[in-house]
């Protein structure tokens, strides 16, 4: 197929391009491109120390990379703020959890529908009353399950709790793509399974790139899959693909206890 034939087929919601990010002499990101087609979950795995954190970094906004570039939405935003890109639609979560654990569920979510309005944060007093932050944000925490846990202070929520609370988190700033590092990181089985449930809705709103340990939510949530090694895309392909590559399976699924 021409790829001009290819574009008319597939809109790609993200490219990343010939990407390098090193720390000092530590190549975490080597000449990496990647496709996440609009509509898809592209999954992203690799052993402990492949650079998937990094690349989400760079693609956020977090870190800015040495070289390369990142479209999204066919706009360059290599140079753009991670503010800036979450304007644009392109919202993260975080391998470990990034939420305020002195505030309550509530609040945690008001404070980000608040950034996604183009706000900073205005704290506070007379925010915690605004109907257009308070309504948006319980709708959000009953989408992600916490509705029965809007007033308790987030850092008494359980883990698995604290992770939906980043999911709504996410979600308040209205994006259109959702970079998520490890949102099963340690749940256990049913509190996962919940997690595919949940993410598996989401599926119909939104692009997805994930970063993911557990290979059971990967393979049931994938539509393709990119293996990191070293920071370098060793293979991308669908999960049959993958499960049946060579390389994949010397470096990576053959090796690690998956
Ligand atoms: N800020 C930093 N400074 C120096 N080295 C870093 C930094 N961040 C990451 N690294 C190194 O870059 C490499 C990639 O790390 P990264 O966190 O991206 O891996 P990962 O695939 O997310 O690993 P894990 O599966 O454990 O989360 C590792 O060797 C790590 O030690
Ligand atoms: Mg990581």
């Amino acid at each position: 197929m021409s790829n001009a034939l290819k574009d008319m087929v597939k809109e790609v919601a993200l490219e990343a391009r010939e990407l390098n990010k090193s720390f000092g002499g530590l190549t975490a990101t080597d000449n990496l491109s990647i496709e996440v087609a609009r509509g898809e979950i592209h999954a992203v795995i690799g052993p402990n120390g492949a650079g998937k954190t990094t690349f989400v970094n760079v693609l956020s906004g977090l870190l800015k990379p040495d070289s390369g570039e990142i479209l999204f939405a066919g706009r360059d935003v290599t140079l753009l703020s991670a503010a800036a890109r979450v304007r644009q639609g392109l919202a993260r979560s975080f391998q470990i959890t990034s939420i305020f654990r002195d505030f309550t569920t509530l609040e945690n979510v008001m404070l980000s529908v608040q950034a996604g309005q183009g706000h900073s944060f205005r704290f506070w007093a007379p925010t915690a009353r605004d109907k257009s932050l308070r309504e948006p944000a319980v709708d959000l925490l009953e989408r992600v399950g916490l509705g029965d846990r809007v007033d308790v202070t987030a850092g008494n929520l359980a883990h698995g709790e604290q992770r939906q609370l980043e999911i709504a988190i996410s979600l308040a700033t209205n994006p259109s793509f959702l970079l998520l590092d490890e949102p099963m990181a340690g749940m256990g089985p049913e509190e996962s399974q919940g997690m595919i449930d949940f993410l598996k809705v989401l599926k119909g709103s939104y692009t997805m790139l994930l970063v993911e340990h557990d290979m059971d939510a990967v393979f049931a949530l994938a539509d393709r899959i990119t293996v990191l090694v070293y920071g370098k895309a060793i293979a991308t392909g669908t999960p049959d693909e993958i499960r049946n590559d060579a390389a994949v399976r010397a470096a990576y699924l053959g090796e690690e206890a998956v």
